[in-house]
């Protein structure tokens, strides 16, 4: 039996699990606050780049290119209200992630726009070979869903 849930996801997320091929894009010029960092980089690039972007350029218009600086006149604390309690388009973390890996990912959201802001490629990591890809439904309701699956 499919739940409710489990009905919502499948119009959310197309294709839960991934594969990507590993596309290396290193440069020479990785700033040193990016190898002290690195989990920052998987939370984004696992969680929340399917809307916001493999290279922090926005996957579907309603979400911020964080490479662009979109929402980065925020303080860290604002950022992370929002990411915790949702905003718009965007579900709620606060009971999918600990706030531990949000900060990280919110100082990744950071290096990438400073990247873009001295001419280096915004991501210089491999992507991990697991992604979540989500698709906005175009509907205001909330998104919600569950990453194992299950209640
Ligand atoms: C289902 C798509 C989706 C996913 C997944 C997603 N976001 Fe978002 N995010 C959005 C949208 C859409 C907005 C714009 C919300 C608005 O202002 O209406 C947003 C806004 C934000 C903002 C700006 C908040 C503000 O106060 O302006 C931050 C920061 C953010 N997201 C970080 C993250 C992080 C970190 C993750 C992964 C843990 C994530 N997002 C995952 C869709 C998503």
């Amino acid at each position: 039996m499919t739940t409710g849930i489990y009905k919502i996801r499948q119009q959310l997320v197309a294709g839960v699990f991934v594969l990507m091929g590993a596309a290396s894009i290193v440069s020479a010029e990785v700033p040193q606050k990016d190898r002290e960092n690195p989990e920052g980089a998987d939370v984004f690039l696992i969680f929340c780049a399917g809307c916001h972007g493999v290279d922090g350029f926005a996957a579907y218009p309603a979400a911020p290119s964080f490479s662009m600086g979109d929402r980065l006149h925020k303080d860290d604390s604002t950022l992370l209200r929002s990411i915790l309690t949702g905003k718009g388009a965007m579900p709620p973390w606060e009971d999918k992630l600990p706030v531990s890996m949000l900060r990280n990912a919110i100082r990744y959201l950071r290096i990438m726009n400073e990247r873009v802001k001295v001419g280096q490629s915004p991501r210089q990591q491999k992507l991990p070979t697991t992604m979540f890809l989500f698709q906005p439904t175009g509907e205001r309701k909330p998104y919600w869903w569950q990453l194992d699956g299950e209640q």
